[in-house]
Order: C-alpha cells, then sequence, then structure tokens
C-alpha cells in the first residue's frame, strides 16, 4: 500500500471576497470551506494531514484544531510556495501526496479516491485533477499537447486570448509523488504576470523533464467550484444545500420545499421527520423521528426528541423532549430545557427555564429563569418577574401547581406542589403546597352608582 499525504492551502486572505474574515473561514451551509475540505479528507484515510497557514493562522487553526497539522506561511507568495511549507513535516516521506485547495469546499471524498487511484495507477509523477467548466473565466487552462498528452497549466492572467478559450480548467486538486513534489517546487520561477510561485507549474516541469504528468477529468464541474467572491459563495451554498437536503431525503426524511429549507452540513434529522417550507436547522442541532418542523421555524444548536412540533417558532441552543409542541410564534431562548409532553403556545417567550413533563403555556407568556415542575399549568398572560434592574432571580413552580391568567411571579419566589393561584395575582411571597393565593384588590361593586352619574 502506497502511502498517502494530504496538503490542505489555506494561508490566503481572500481579496476577491471583500471581507475582514479570511476567506477559507467563511462558512457554507454554516461549516467553514476549509472544514468541510478536511472533512472530506479525513474519509480518505490520510496518514498525514498538513493544513497552510498564513491570513488569520490563528483562526484557522482554532476551527480546525486536532484535524490537522499545520505548517505557516509567513508571506503568501503562491501556491507553490505554499506546498514548500509543508516540507519540513513530510518533505522526505515516499508516497503520493493529494493538494487541495482550501476554497474548493464542494469536492467530494470519493472524487479525490477517484484521483488517487487513477494517479496510482498510471504511475505518474503529477496528475492533476481537471474539469470542462461552461465558463472557465478565472480559473488555470490545461493545456493539452497534439496528442492528448498534458502539458502544462496556464493562469488566466498569463493565458493568450487563444489559450483563453480552453474549458478544460485545473480544478485547485492534484495528486504528487512526494518526493518529486519537493524536488521539483524548488525549480518554480515566479516569472509570471502576478509575480507568484505557481503549483501548477510543478505539472509543466515534470512534463518537460520526461516524467509522466496525467489529468483526471471529473464529469461534475460544480463539486470543484473555487469560492473566491460571493458571488461563488452563494453558488456553492446552493449546490451544498441540495446535497445536504438531498442525503436526509435519502435516509427518510421529508422535506416539503428543498429549495427553501435550510439545513446545516452538521444536522441529525430522524426519519419520518417532515420539514415544511421556511425552516432552518442551524448548527449541531439533532432532531429525532416523527417531528414536525416548521413552517417558518429556526432551530440552531437545539435537541429535539419525537414527535414533536414546532410551528413557525424560533428554538436557540435548547433541550426539547418527545411529544411537545412548540408554537405557532413561540422563542425557546438559549439553555432551556422542555421536557415531554410539554405545551408551548402561541405568544410564549421561554428563557434559560426548564418545563418539566406535561407542563404547559399555552399563550403569551414570558418564562425567563424558572424551573416548572411537572403538569403545572401557567395561564395566559402570566409573567415571571425575573430581573430587579441589577440581577435576575429564580422563579419555581412546583408540579401539579395552577397559575391563574395574568398573574406576575415576582421572583425570587416559589409556588409550592399542587397549590393554586387565583387569576390576576401579583405573587411576592412563596405560595405553600396545596394553598390558594390571592395577591390582587379585592372586588367592590358601588350599587346604583351609574345613575347616581347620569345626574337625571
Ligand atoms: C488556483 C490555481 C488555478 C485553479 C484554481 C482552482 C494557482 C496558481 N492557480 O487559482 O490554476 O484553476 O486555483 O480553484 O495555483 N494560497 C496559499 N498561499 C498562497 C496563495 C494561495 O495558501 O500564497 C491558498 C489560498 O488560501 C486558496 C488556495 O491557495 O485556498 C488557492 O489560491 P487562490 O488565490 O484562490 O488561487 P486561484 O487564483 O483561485
Ligand atoms: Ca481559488
Amino acid at each position: 500500500m502506497t502511502n498517502t499525504y494530504a496538503i490542505v492551502l489555506a494561508a490566503g486572505q481572500g481579496t476577491r471576497m471583500k471581507s475582514n474574515l479570511y476567506k477559507v473561514l467563511h462558512p457554507v451551509c454554516g461549516k467553514p470551506m476549509v472544514e468541510h475540505v478536511i472533512d472530506h479528507i479525513h474519509g480518505l484515510g490520510a496518514n498525514r494531514i498538513v493544513t497552510i497557514v498564513g491570513h488569520g493562522a490563528e483562526l484557522v487553526e482554532e476551527t480546525l484544531g486536532e484535524k490537522s497539522e499545520y505548517a505557516l506561511q509567513a508571506q503568501q507568495l503562491g501556491t507553490a510556495h505554499a506546498v514548500q511549507q509543508a516540507e519540513k513535516l513530510i518533505g522526505d516521506l515516499d508516497g503520493t501526496t493529494i493538494v487541495v485547495c482550501g476554497d474548493t469546499p464542494l469536492i467530494r471524498s470519493e472524487t479525490m479516491e477517484a484521483l488517487i487511484a487513477h494517479h496510482n495507477e498510471t504511475g505518474a509523477k503529477a496528475t492533476i485533477l481537471t474539469a470542462i467548466a461552461d465558463d472557465p473565466t478565472g480559473y488555470g487552462r490545461i493545456i493539452r499537447g497534439a496528442d492528448g498528452q498534458v502539458l502544462r497549466n496556464v493562469e488566466q492572467k498569463d493565458a493568450t486570448s487563444e489559450e483563453q478559450k480552453v474549458t478544460e480548467i485545473n480544478t485547485g486538486t492534484y495528486c504528487f509523488d512526494n518526493r518529486a513534489l519537493f524536488d521539483t517546487l524548488k525549480k518554480v520561477k515566479n516569472d509570471n504576470a502576478q509575480g507568484e510561485y505557481y503549483l501548477p507549474d510543478v505539472v509543466g516541469i515534470l512534463q518537460s523533464e520526461q516524467a509522466l504528468v496525467s489529468a483526471y477529468v471529473t464529469d461534475d464541474f460544480s463539486e470543484t467550484l473555487g469560492v473566491n467572491d460571493r458571488v461563488v459563495l452563494a453558488e456553492a451554498e446552493g449546490v451544498m444545500r441540495r446535497r445536504i437536503a438531498e442525503k436526509h431525503m435519502r435516509n427518510g426524511v421529508t422535506i416539503i420545499n428543498p429549495d427553501n429549507t435550510y439545513i446545516s452540513a452538521a444536522a441529525e434529522i430522524g426519519r419520518d421527520t417532515v420539514l415544511q417550507p421556511g425552516t432552518m436547522i442551524e448548527g449541531q442541532s439533532v432532531i429525532g423521528e416523527n417531528c414536525t418542523i416548521g413552517p417558518n421555524s429556526q432551530i440552531v444548536d437545539s435537541q429535539i426528541g419525537e414527535g414533536t412540533t414546532v410551528h413557525s417558532s424560533v428554538v436557540l441552543s435548547s433541550t426539547i423532549g418527545s411529544a411537545t409542541t412548540v408554537g405557532p410564534f413561540a422563542h425557546i431562548r438559549p439553555d432551556s430545557n422542555l421536557g415531554d409532553r410539554v405545551k408551548i403556545g402561541n405568544f410564549v417567550e421561554v428563557k434559560k427555564s426548564t418545563l418539566e413533563e406535561g407542563s404547559k403555556v399555552s399563550h403569551l407568556s414570558y418564562i425567563g429563569d424558572a424551573k416548572i415542575g411537572e403538569r403545572v399549568n401557567i395561564g395566559c398572560g402570566t409573567i415571571t418577574v425575573n430581573y430587579d434592574g441589577k440581577h435576575k432571580h429564580v422563579t419555581t413552580v412546583e408540579s401539579d401547581a395552577f397559575i391563574g391568567c395574568n398573574s406576575n411571579l415576582i421572583a425570587p419566589v416559589t409556588v409550592e406542589k399542587g397549590a393554586y393561584v387565583a387569576a390576576g395575582s401579583t405573587i411576592t411571597e412563596n405560595v405553600p403546597e396545596s394553598s390558594l393565593a390571592i395577591g390582587r384588590a379585592r372586588q367592590e361593586n358601588k350599587e346604583g352608582y351609574v345613575q347616581k352619574l347620569n345626574l337625571n
């Protein structure tokens, strides 16, 4: 077995993005593009993975963590110079090295595998992954000889008008014999339009030295999209979005309209769950089986059990149990924990609160910093008054308690087990178990008062 190494180029600033964020950290379906590349490389079982970092090196390393080793390219002198930085780590090893750009997030493991297999079979010193582009503008062009043999790559800015008509492009992914790669990098010159050391020149140099160089043409151009600006970023997002939706549909998730449903690369969704239009499942969200999410719901970094409905609502960094219903128009803010068979109705906001099994907040309430037990009923318009202007305080409502409509529970306060709070109460003191608290002015009827006012 030939050893395989991978080098990912991620040192560029990404000037054409016109962004304060380094290019390779721009997310595609919620995941930085360089992380997509690295995750796909992981599927190859490479012996070593080296990422070349420069602009935003610390942030890139923080993002990828242990998934890669790193080599610093302090000055960005071109893609060949970038690869050279890996020499001290892997330069003296025997094997095949795949080089991938950090800005090609759509490249698949299968394609890289096929490229490596082709490279190893032909015994070439270099194999370039190419594709046929409808519009090759901006890409390097593959120049072939009369017999179809790959001669070299020419960059857009260095190409003659004749060469610019070539539609076979360099995707930015290559395989090299590792030793031949590092030997040849030393011979690359920067006498070109951009004054840079171009990695694809390695292919031309090897060819001129009579070494065998080859190309592997992939038939899916979209997979090789290089994201250089925000227009292509949106294009890549579209391709990735459809790819993710298809994966879930094949796994048994119904997506009513995949074109307006947005699922992060990391999300997990159980079978027979239905995603209604306008739904966004973001971050590290996990949704169980038989749920209905949407229409128009946003779930971010949250866990949801089975058979739960989230209708036209926002759920952020929270956990929701099974057979629970949320919405329409509810807002579940971070650190909330809703148990099984809980009901959160319309215009309810929940923040940093726990509601145990079977509890209900059906209409127009604010539940913040609260601990609500099992089978509690919180009447319409109830507010946990959690903030005194300086500090947040906890409201505790124990199991089987019943809070009448339009009550204010002024924290810190506890309503004990099975206690009742009369509608319209403002509760400032703890309510003992099984008692009824009434905290409101007593009603007074002034009989005949209206006639008196009429003065007749
Ligand atoms: C490159 C190829 C081009 C190919 C295209 C495919 C070269 C000279 N050109 O062009 O033939 O068609 O990719 O998408 O290689 N980088 C570094 N250090 C540097 C320069 C770049 O790490 O000094 C990294 C960038 O962060 C980026 C990648 O290399 O991830 C590619 O660089 P970029 O400037 O985007 O190259 P292209 O002009 O797209
Ligand atoms: Ca690029």
